[in-house]
């Protein structure tokens, strides 16, 4: 079900899907990754488990969210996009659903902003699921690549982005095999508007590092990654878990980047075992 709420005036799009069972297990958020916006959770939330509640938020801009006020202004405005303007979004939306406490599941865009959820108000992040994303900043090299993207935006809109994008963002495995799951994801960031598109290139690139609070993350945490992400890949998600002995590793085999869109079923498994605190540390 698509619902929305207002936020500072604005009006945040989320679609919710609650499933009975036999106990209140509690909510997920999902969190989308860029230049997506909550659609590309469908395949999780056709299949909630039971007692469970999935929450996902169309970013601020992003899909039928109320444009971006950043947009507005212009990045030269008073309004200084940051990545916390997301999670600030969904600390609103946890009040307005009057949810104490959820479950985080960010996805690459989505891990950043649920680094800035737990950085801002860690008690309202009760486990966290880590998908296809890392805790680092940008380097210096990949500030220059979100310059290069801003004036391809600015030049030929939307279009020549996501065409850049897609490559990187689908695995090998997909992109010769999965021509709907290509098609789909290139329709949905197409759609995406300018003014979400701008801004979000800003956040990303100005956002902090977040390596050093790794190990100061009490909740339960679950790490899941493509094996073919050629963007966030295995590597980076070996380098988080080295700094979380207790956090859960899946890697999700013929999968890149966007690893919940192209092998929905393993990437749920592995979301619904930890939700039932069934995958263990490594270590333990
Ligand atoms: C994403 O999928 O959200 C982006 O690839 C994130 C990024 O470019 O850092």
């Amino acid at each position: 079900m698509r619902y929305e709420f207002e936020s500072d005036g604005r009006l945040i799009s989320f679609l919710d899907v609650a499933v009975p069972g036999p106990r209140h297990a509690g909510m997920v958020l999902l969190l989308h990754a860029f230049p997506l916006d909550a659609r590309m959770w469908e395949p999780q939330l056709a299949a909630v488990p039971a007692g469970w509640r999935f929450v996902a938020p169309d970013l601020r801009g992003f899909g039928r969210s109320s444009p971006d006020p950043v947009a507005a202004t212009g990045t030269r405005g008073l309004m200084v996009p940051s990545i916390d303007d997301y999670a600030r979004d969904l600390l609103s939306l946890l009040d307005h659903l009057r949810v104490p406490a959820a479950v985080v599941c960010g996805l690459s865009m989505g891990g950043y902003v649920a680094f800035a959820l737990h950085r801002l108000a860690p008690q309202r992040v009760s486990g966290l699921v880590l998908a296809d994303t890392r805790p680092d900043a940008d380097s210096p090299q990949a500030r220059a690549g979100r310059e290069q993207m801003q004036a391809t935006l600015a030049q030929g809109g939307v279009h020549p982005v996501v065409e850049g994008m897609i490559p990187r963002l689908l695995g090998a495995t997909t992109r010769a095999s999965r021509p709907a799951v290509v098609d789909g994801v290139r329709r949905l960031a197409q759609a995406q508007s300018a003014d979400a598109v701008g801004p979000a290139i800003t956040r990303l690139m100005t956002r902090p590092d977040s390596t050093k609070e790794l190990g100061g993350l009490a909740c339960p945490v679950l790490l899941v990654t493509g094996e073919e992400d050629e963007i966030t890949g295995p590597e980076i998600a070996r380098g988080m878990q080295a700094r979380l002995p207790h956090a859960g590793l899946v890697l999700v085999g013929q999968a890149g980047h966007l690893s919940s869109l192209e092998r929905p079923a393993a990437f749920n498994e592995a979301l619904d075992r930890f939700l039932e605190g069934r995958i263990e540390s490594a270590g333990r």
